[in-house]
């Protein structure tokens, strides 16, 4: 059933009481909490088993919101909030002196977006009308609504099945439309240099070069001095917990017959038909675009994960700028599927 207004305020009640209420954006499902009060922000982490140096967006109502959270703001933050905002585009900024260090990790930044979700946006503004948060300062801290590592949900039911009562209310927005995380833009680096994409996603850099006439350094690795700046930076992330392995279009139906005569089963992510797919447990095929195919990725990579497949086979994608985004996700999961799978399959 979807959300209506009702349930909004009671996700509003349950905000300003300190409790979790995951909510629908256009990329991903977020788990929120005010991200003005600590002891809630300090929920999340525990649901989601996280460590506390992984800092945490701020999901604000309005780009008129930014200076209450951020300081020292360059122009281009204005020029792109403009542009992107509300959409999947998260900006590192220096943090204003009353955000907690619960929120940053204990870093000097903070990673603030306007989600572009009716629904996120119904309860932003509500949650600000209500007078949520410290001093005007309303915001919903909300990491990705899954286990620490494991895949992202785009579907209410993902939240539910992962993490059930550790969460007070789950607003049902349902398919996210973007299906993958923000892009998130480091805009700390010094006048003159250019700011870091920190993570590719649906804005990409080319966009953000037509905005302000530099194109973004591609980084996504830890910081220099190790500090896990973004979690979906470290190599295994977004992974499900059946081992995942990427294979070119070419030798797919190959690699699936191996497996049969090997008597492992195993499970299809593809683009194209397959020739002979009778000897795969299951086929998800998903759209040849880069849009459409990150619109479904998790959702088939959940299902294909819920089988008593042993190994799932992914047809790798074009390795071009358009799937930039995609291919990230997909190199992450490979690395950091098949982790803990005993652990999660007693869950
Ligand atoms: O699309 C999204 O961004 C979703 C939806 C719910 O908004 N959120 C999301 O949150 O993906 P999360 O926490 O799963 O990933 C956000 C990443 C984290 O890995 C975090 O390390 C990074 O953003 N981040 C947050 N604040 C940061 C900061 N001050 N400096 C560097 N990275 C930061
Ligand atoms: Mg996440």
């Amino acid at each position: 059933m979807p959300s209506d207004v009702h349930e909004i305020d009671r996700a509003v009640a349950l905000l300003q009481a300190g409790e979790l209420v995951a909510f629908p954006t256009e990329t991903v499902y977020g788990l929120g909490a005010d991200a003005a009060n600590p002891t809630a922000v300090g929920r999340i982490f525990a649901a989601k088993g996280r460590p506390a140096d992984h800092p945490l967006i701020v999901h604000l109502p309005a780009d008129g919101y930014l200076d209450r959270w951020a300081r020292e703001i360059p122009a281009v933050a204005w020029e792109l909030a403009e542009a992107f905002w509300p959409g999947p585009l998260t900006l590192i900024l220096k943090r204003a002196p009353a955000v907690s260090s619960a929120i940053t990790g204990g870093q000097d930044s903070v990673g603030l977006r306007v989600p572009a979700h009716p629904l996120a946006l119904a309860l932003l503004r509500a949650y600000a009308r209500a007078g949520g948060g410290v001093d005007g300062m309303s915001g919903i801290a909300a990491p990705s609504a899954n286990r620490f590592g494991r895949i992202s949900p785009t579907e209410a039911t993902h939240v539910r099945d992962e993490l059930g009562d550790a969460v007070g209310l789950i607003l049902d927005g349902g398919r996210c439309p973007v299906g993958i995380e923000s892009t998130i833009l480091d805009l700390t680096p010094a006048a003159g240099l250019p700011p870091r994409l920190l993570r590719p996603g649906r804005v990409t850099p080319e966009q953000i070069r037509m905005v302000i006439g530099v194109l973004p350094e591609i980084v996504g690795h830890p910081g220099d001095d190790g500090t896990p700046r973004v979690s979906g930076s470290l190599a295994a992330h977004y992974a499900p917990t059946t081992p995942l392995r990427l294979v070119t279009p070419e030798r797919l139906t190959e690699a699936i017959e191996r497996l049969r005569c090997s008597g492992q089963r195993c499970a299809v992510l593809c683009r194209n038909e397959l020739p002979d797919d009778g000897a795969a447990l299951a086929v998800r095929r998903l759209p040849s675009d880069p849009r459409g195919y990150a619109r479904t990725l998790y959702a088939a990579l959940r299902d294909l994960d819920h089988t008593a497949a042993d190994l799932i086979l992914v047809e790798e994608i074009p390795a071009t700028p358009a799937w930039a985004a995609v291919a990230d996700r997909l190199r992450r999961a490979a690395a950091g599927a098949g982790r803990n799978r005993d652990v999660t399959t007693q869950r």
